[in-house]
């Protein structure tokens, strides 16, 4: 299958070479220059894929780790481990649990850890045990917490120390569920919870023998990543193991190598910290510094300590670090490459301009999708390129899309329209052979969601990517919005039915409906919702302030309320959205009562026309 593209790849570009010369595109040397990469990648997978015994990224980490066993992979504060250290250690790890009466070799097992080098080690175990890793947002609690959990079938919980707290909140269920639960500290005296770390240190350090993970395909799955998706609670997309081998080569597509240093300040239970930056760097080698939380003030201390050459982004990212106070120093580092996506052209321009000749790699990815797109070219604002090879190999395209209505313009013939030069459009791949689309584990409701039929020919089966995109004459391809039901902020996806189902489940909301409305001077959309009263109640902000807060992360909750007498529904009851993100939060022009929620109150307070102009001035943070 694979080698009958890579086939038509080479024909194709040799007949269309000499005619691109002639056309004299100018981006037509880019352009070779990523078909080459894109062959090199292809040729190096497909060479992994005939090895056998298979071949999973683990096996690429042990081989980092006899090709360089001193080499530092990982730094993070003030420790520092090499390429053996973590093997060793992610040996103990594995030792321990195996030796575990609450696990088996395979179990599925979920982590609960913010970003630290344990985190690390403890996927590689069980990489080496040939579980499965469900990677649960360290944020997340109570209710959401226990519906990540069971989403992936786990039957151990392994936890950081400090989420303690949290994991004592879900315990009960847990307990009545059988899951053994282990926590990464040497000593604990709740019952039911297990100390971990103490194991781990007195556990051998010998390898674990390879028939541990005999049984894994290349659809097996190798972890579970959430995504806040169109509706309810987070989502677990399935990533197999063909997939993770597939992301080895993010980093060194883009011409990352063995010297250099990676600097990782994004979460790892995300895509872009797990599979960029971590399976990335497995791939090329580098070494890792690992930041247990992005910090603007300490992020180019950090680059020039630790000789960092390569950082990764989101929007958030770089709007933040272009507000820190200009300083003298800002252009002496060593940083070459950032890769990312979301940043804005206008935060493109001036992180340029003030941190000097960095080349930005903006790309386009979901967890879950089958398409994929690189702005190789480094054209400011664009998020990738429409390239000839990569439409035969993925064939994708841009449908025209009712926003109001919230679903793709049909024909007569009841087909989906494509979006001309120029014009918005819905981002649509087609689910091949080798643009799967795996779907989310244990929600085939949810999975065929994101399936769209009929959109170019009857029958034809397409990933529908919630993206809308634009696709200007020089072929960039530009992000423009999301559709439907989610919105992000602060680097987060945001689902408006998960936070409505949480609102009307407090005391005094009868209805929600939640969307995201844009505020000056930020990325993406903050939560607002529009809520009824339940007869005979009143709103009552401190009641819904703390159900609010412990339900929900903080990013996910909505900063402002508009109260109704009554909700507004389309003719099939879908709740009315445009309108009310178009009216915002200003209090001048909506006569409805305004809420905006305050840490300080510990409540949702009334929003004056005061408060509104000093977040419109900047003058309050949000
Ligand atoms: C790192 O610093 C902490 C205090 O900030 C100290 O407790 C710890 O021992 C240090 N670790 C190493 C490896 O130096
Ligand atoms: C859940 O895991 C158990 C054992 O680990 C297995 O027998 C069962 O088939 C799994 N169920 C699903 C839906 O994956
Ligand atoms: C960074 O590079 C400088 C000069 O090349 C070198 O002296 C220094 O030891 C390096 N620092 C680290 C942490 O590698």
């Amino acid at each position: 299958m694979m080698e009958m593209y890579l086939l038509s790849i080479i024909i194709a570009s040799i007949f269309i070479i000499p005619f691109a010369l002639k056309t004299l595109s100018p981006y037509f040397w880019v352009d070779v220059l990523y078909l080459r990469d894109l062959l090199r990648i292809f040729v190096t997978f497909l060479s992994r894929r005939r090895r056998r015994p298979f071949f999973f990224v683990l096996d690429r980490f042990l081989e980092q780790t006899a090709a360089h066993p001193d080499k530092l992979f990982i730094v993070f504060e003030n420790e520092s481990y090499t390429y053996t250290y973590t093997d060793k250690r992610s040996n103990k790890i594995a030792n321990a649990l195996q030796s575990h009466p609450g696990y088996k070799a395979g179990d599925a097992v979920a982590l609960f850890m913010g970003n630290e080098p344990a985190f690390m080690f403890t996927w590689l175990a069980l990489a080496k045990l040939g579980s499965p890793v469900a990677l649960l947002n360290h944020n997340i609690r109570t209710k959401s917490l226990l519906h990540c959990f069971n989403c992936c079938n786990a039957t151990v919980l392994i936890a950081a120390a400090e989420l303690k707290e949290a994991v004592e909140d879900v315990l009960p269920s847990l307990i009545e569920h059988g899951v053994t639960v282990l926590l990464m500290t040497k000593h604990c005296d709740t019952p039911g919870i297990e100390s971990f770390s103490d194991k781990v240190d007195e556990a051998s350090d010998s390898p674990l023998p390879q028939s541990l993970r005999s049984h894994i395909t290349f659809k097996s799955p190798a972890v579970y990543i959430y995504t806040s998706g169109t509706t309810g609670l987070p989502k677990a997309a399935l990533i197999n193991q063909n997939r993770l081998l597939i992301a080895l080569a993010i980093l060194s597509s883009n011409g990352v190598t063995a010297s250099d240093v990676i600097y990782v300040n994004l979460p790892l239970y995300h895509t872009a910290g797990f599979m960029i930056g971590f399976i990335g760097s497995i791939e090329t080698g580098s070494t890792i510094i690992l930041k247990r939380k992005f910090s603007a003030s300490q992020f180019w201390d950090d680059c020039r300590k630790n000789n960092v050459t390569v950082v990764q982004y989101i929007g958030e990212v770089m709007r933040y670090l272009c507000s820190t106070p200009k300083r003298e120093n800002d252009k002496d580092h060593k940083v070459k490459l950032a890769i990312g996506n979301g940043v804005r052209a206008e935060i493109w321009r001036e992180f340029l301009s003030r941190f000097g000749n960095i080349e930005v790699r903006e790309f386009y990815a979901s967890t879950e999708g089958n398409v994929g797109f690189v702005n190789y070219a480094g054209k400011v604002g664009a998020i990738g390129r429409v390239n000839f090879f990569h439409k035969k190999l993925f064939p994708y395209t841009l449908i025209r899309y009712d926003t109001e209505r919230d679903e793709p313009i049909r024909d007569a013939n009841g087909l989906c329209v494509e979006s001309l030069k120029g014009e918005t459009g819905l981002l649509v791949s087609k689910i091949t052979d080798i643009a799967p689309f795996v779907g989310y584990a244990q929600n085939e409701e949810q999975t065929e969601r994101k399936r769209l039929r009929n959109v170019l020919k009857k029958g034809d089966l397409y990933f529908n990517s919630g993206d809308l995109m634009r696709i200007d004459k020089d072929n960039f391809i530009y992000f423009q919005d999301r559709v439907g039901d989610t919105f992000r902020w602060k680097g987060e996806n945001v689902a408006t039915t998960e936070v409505s189902d949480i609102l009307t489940i407090s005391d005094c909301l009868k209805e929600a409906n939640v969307y995201g409305v844009e505020v000056p001077g930020h990325e993406g959309r903050i939560g607002m919702a529009a809520v009824t009263v339940k007869e005979g109640s009143h709103f009552d902000g401190s009641q819904i302030y703390n159900h609010v807060v412990s339900y929900l992360p903080s990013y996910a909750r909505p900063r402002f309320m508009r109260i109704q007498n009554a909700m507004e529904v389309t003719g099939t009851f879908k709740q009315m959205k445009m309108k009310l993100v178009e009216e915002s939060f200003n209090p001048g022009c909506i006569q409805d009562p305004l809420h905006i929620l305050d840490d300080h109150k510990k409540s949702y307070m009334p929003l004056t026309a005061e408060i509104y102009s000093c977040i419109i001035s900047g003058n309050i943070k949000l």
